[in-house]
């Protein structure tokens, strides 16, 4: 990994809220060159973190954590006054939804701020104190910090995140846009210019660089979002629309995405969107946005949501259908609990809402992913799970293909027959081949494909 050429030796970083977010970027920054605390209130997560262990499956996470670790530059603390020798504070809390709200839970974002605010001073022996802002937070957030901590002195960028879970430490090391959100005056350049020394590696690459307001820089992420969860509800909505004509809607997402100006990207139809990011980012916007009273303008993100919700009661819908409209007491496998393959997150999963939506109809589920069981154990112990699809499998009238892990996609349908009660597929996901499958004697049924 390139060292930070310009200075003889890293700058001092702080980094408040260690989850996926927060982890990645202080080991990240570390590997870089740069002398960082992460800082968070879960003292288990900082344990396993300072003793090298990755809290959550993420891929390349754990030899950058252990590299940092080693090169002296990276320490984890629960102590929140550890931040006080940094010049620059990274704030990456999570804003998740509120309970019974559509609207974001900033309690982490102010806990984060009240932690640093008698920390902050105008000078560190660097040059000028930074606060950056990476959680994604609704309007006006930003705005609110800045005023509490323009009186230390210290300056605020919000600066968001856009990694993808599965592809974190590419995503930091690499991302395809950095954009600054700074206040209008000398001071707003003067943070600018110290996140620039930040990110000088990437940087010197010729990332894109894009510096705007704050309120400009906030919008970025949940904008972003907002489109990705759009693009995937439109291919779901097609979805159920080629249900009813007789369509394939994989086929029509391949000639739809040869159009440049469509994109293939994110038109994969299927079970739909989870994570803890999308759908909560999309109900925060909107409620937000109703706040402001410009509710109308961001409508159809309720639609969007629903259509996602819809996908969902789909693949159960299928299921009762293929077992002749009962699951009772019929052995089901589910394979995938994740939100999505490379990842151990369980947030608002699909795959894991289809689950317990057929055990609560009173199927027997047996749930089997590569990574997650450990995290479905803790979080839900009542459903049976097995290790591996096979044993997931065996003996069930009904697989259902929920999260498209590459083992699941590679299965052969003659071997895997071999082991089921009944050859019958649910594809979640429309990452199997139909006519390989149904050579082989199965009941295929994917989402919007005949
Ligand atoms: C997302 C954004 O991509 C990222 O930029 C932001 O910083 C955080 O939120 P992430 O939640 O890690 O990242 O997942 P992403 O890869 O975007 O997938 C989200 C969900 O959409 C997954 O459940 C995935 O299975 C689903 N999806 C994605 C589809 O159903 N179809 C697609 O075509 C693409």
């Amino acid at each position: 990994m390139v060292f930070c050429a310009d200075r003889l030796t890293g700058m001092q970083l702080s980094v408040i809220g260690c989850g996926y977010l927060g982890a990645v970027h202080a080991a990240c920054m570390a590997d870089l060159g740069h002398d960082v605390v992460g800082i968070d209130v879960d003292e288990a997560k900082i344990e396993a973190l300072a003793a090298g262990r990755a809290p959550f499956h993420e891929p390349g996470f754990p030899e950058i954590l252990e590299r940092a670790l080693e090169s002296g530059r990276l320490r984890f603390t629960t102590d929140p006054t550890a931040a006080a020798g940094a010049q620059v504070h990274f704030i990456c809390v999570g804003t998740p939804q509120l309970d019974g709200s559509d609207a974001a839970d900033l309690q982490y974002v102010d806990a984060a701020v009240d932690s640093l605010l008698p920390l902050l001073r105008a000078e560190h022996e660097d040059g000028p104190v930074v606060v950056v802002g990476k959680s994604t937070v609704p309007s006006g957030t930003a705005e609110r910090i800045n005023a509490q901590i323009t009186p230390t002195g210290a300056r605020l960028v919000w600066n968001p995140e856009f990694l993808r879970e599965g592809y974190g430490v590419k995503d930091t090391l690499y991302p395809d846009r950095i954009v600054y959100g700074v206040t209008s005056d000398e001071s707003g350049k003067a943070a600018a210019d110290v996140l620039d020394e930040v990110y000088a590696d990437q940087l010197r690459r010729h990332i894109p660089r894009i510096i705007t307001d704050m309120a400009t820089a906030q919008l970025v992420k949940v904008a972003a979002n907002a489109f990705l969860a759009t693009k995937i509800s439109f291919i779901n909505a097609m979805a159920e629309i080629c249900e009813v004509t007789g369509g394939d809607v994989t086929q029509l997402a391949v000639a739809i995405g040869h159009d440049d100006r469509i994109g293939k990207l994110f038109l994969k139809a299927g079970v739909g969107f989870g994570g803890g990011c999308l759908p909560k980012d999309i109900r925060a916007f909107a409620a937000r946005a109703e706040e402001l009273g410009r509710g109308d303008s961001v409508r159809f993100l309720r639609e969007v949501d629903d259509i996602n919700k819809r996908r969902r009661q789909r693949v159960v819908d299928l299921a009762v259908e293929a077992l002749d409209g009962d699951v009772t007491g019929k052995k089901v496998a589910v394979l995938g609990a994740s939100f999505k393959p490379m990842s151990d997150d369980l947030r608002d999963s699909p795959a894991l809402d289809v689950a317990r939506r057929l055990e609560a109809l009173g199927a027997h589920v047996v749930i089997t992913d590569p990574e997650a069981l450990g995290n479905v154990t803790k979080a839900h112990p009542e459903l049976a799970q097995a290790p591996d699809a096979f044993a997931a499998a065996k003996n069930a009238e009904l697989v259902v293909l929920v999260t498209e892990w590459r083992e699941y996609v590679v299965l052969d349908p003659e071997a895997f027959g071999q082991v089921v009660a009944a050859r019958r597929v649910i594809d979640g996901r429309n990452v199997l081949d139909p006519a390989k499958w149904r050579a082989a004697g199965w009941d295929y049924r994917g989402l919007g494909r005949p």
